[in-house]
């Protein structure tokens, strides 16, 4: 049984439910498992650190980046850009570029906003600077995908998305999508796993 990482921040519980979709989509892969892990929340200005939900995943580990197939990364829009926290894990991952680690490894990236335009797009193309850097094959959503055509809520080429609004549930494809998105990364992994004939 090989492995896809789905690793994320959340605050408020958004994008908690993307990565839930992002891993049924890796299920949806026979032989391919979703390890669902989450990036600590840092202390605010003030020293004061953010209450965990008690259903929390466990902290990723250095061993999950060794030991996945590969990676879905998810974070909250924060003025148009990823969570402080997701970019302090990425500042400590310098070891898992110097080992090459992720180099060859598919990854996708995912993210919800409170509001329709507000950084969905700059937010995950700024996630996926660091994976390349990282050596990461980059699955995206492409347009063979029906709900992207029609979509009036989130989901994008570059990513999986949500738009919360005032708490707005899910979308019908706002889940294809980020399903999709986790389907299309356990495939890829899946096939570059495979002995090359
Ligand atoms: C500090 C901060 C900055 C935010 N910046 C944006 C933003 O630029 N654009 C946007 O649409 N929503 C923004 N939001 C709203 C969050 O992106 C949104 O509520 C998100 O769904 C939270 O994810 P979570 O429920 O996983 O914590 C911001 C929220 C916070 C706390």
């Amino acid at each position: 049984m090989s492995e896809i990482l789905v690793l994320y921040y959340s605050r408020y519980g958004a994008t908690t439910r993307l990565a839930h979709q992002a891993a049924r989509g890796v299920e949806q892969v026979s032989g391919m498992h979703a390890r669902i892990r989450r990036i600590p929340a840092l202390p605010d200005a003030h020293g004061a650190v953010p209450e965990i939900a008690h259903d929390a995943p466990p902290v990723v580990q250095p061993q999950d980046f060794e030991e996945c197939s590969g990676l879905l990364l998810g974070s909250p829009t924060y003025f148009g850009g990823m969570a402080a926290a997701v970019k302090h894990l990425l500042d400590d991952t310098s070891r898992q570029w110097f080992k090459g680690t992720l180099s060859g490894k598919p990854a996708g990236v995912f993210t919800s906003t409170g509001s329709m335009h507000g950084g969905q797009e700059t937010v995950l193309l700024s996630m996926i600077v660091p994976l390349l850097h990282h050596g990461m094959l980059i699955v995206g959503i492409p347009y063979s995908e029906p709900a992207l055509a029609h979509t009036q809520t989130g989901g994008t080429p570059y990513g999986a998305s949500h738009t919360t609004g005032n708490n707005r549930p899910l979308s019908m494809e706002e889940r294809q999508l980020t399903q999709a998105l986790g389907q299309r990364v356990a495939e890829t992994a899946q096939k570059l796993l495979l002995p090359s004939t």
